[in-house]
């Protein structure tokens, strides 16, 4: 399975689109992270509570869209993706304008504890393991989102205003780069640690 060409390698995290039905034929949306184990072997970790969650361990099967598109993201998190943006299939849910999907197949479902997150830890957290069934690549230049370089970019935009804004505004930056280092060890490449490593150790300098 080459994943490679729409940006996913493994063990990075990427932030996709699950598209699920439940067992009435309602579609449903919401962004996820996504792990890839290679081969077949897809991951990832969902609260008690939410849609997804439950359609999925309804009908055992997911669809994991990519997409950078932010109104899509926005829409599935905070509102009702409303039905134009679904194809027009009737038992599986699939987004018409993501580059590509997986459709994939649940293989084991854990609870656990939330660990490592800043969610509190009384909250159950899904382990969901799935097995990709098909790949569809629709659009090559769209890759999986990854969320490091944002989070890089971000502190570098802060840090060249660092020694020109007030305490307030820099222990502000501080939590930043604390937040966005907690980020991006959890869910960025060598490279990112590496970067992220640094400009910690050059913001603890000034
Ligand atoms: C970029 C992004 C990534 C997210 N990743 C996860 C995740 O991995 N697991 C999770 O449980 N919630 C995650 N969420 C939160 C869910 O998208 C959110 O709880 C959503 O409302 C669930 O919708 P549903 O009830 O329709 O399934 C993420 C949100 C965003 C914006």
């Amino acid at each position: 399975m080459n994943l490679d060409k729409i940006g996913i390698k493994t063990d990075e995290r990427y932030e996709c689109i699950y598209t699920t039905i439940d067992s009435e034929g309602n579609k449903n949306s919401a962004a996820i992270g996504l792990k890839y184990f290679g081969e077949d072997n897809i991951g990832c970790r969902i609260f008690e509570g939410s849609k997804t969650l439950k359609n999925i361990q309804e009908t055992k099967r997911y669809v994991v869209n990519i997409t950078q598109d932010p109104l899509i993201f926005t829409k599935s998190t905070i509102d009702k993706l409303p039905e134009e943006y679904f194809t027009e299939d009737e038992n599986i849910a699939i987004l018409k304008d993501a580059g590509s999907y997986l459709i994939v197949n649940v293989v084991d479902i854990q609870e656990q504890k939330a660990e490592n997150t800043p969610i509190d830890n009384d909250q159950s957290i899904f382990m969901i393991k799935g097995k990709i069934e098909k790949v569809v690549v629709r659009d090559e230049s769209v890759k999986a989102f990854n969320r490091a370089l944002p989070g890089i970019i971000e502190c570098l935009v802060n840090f060249s205003r660092y020694k020109i804004v007030d305490d307030e505004k820099r222990s502000e930056y501080m939590e930043r780069v604390i937040e966005n280092n907690r980020m991006i060890r959890r869910i960025g490449n060598e490279q990112s640690k590496e970067a992220m490593k640094f400009i910690k150790e050059e913001y603890e300098k000034n």
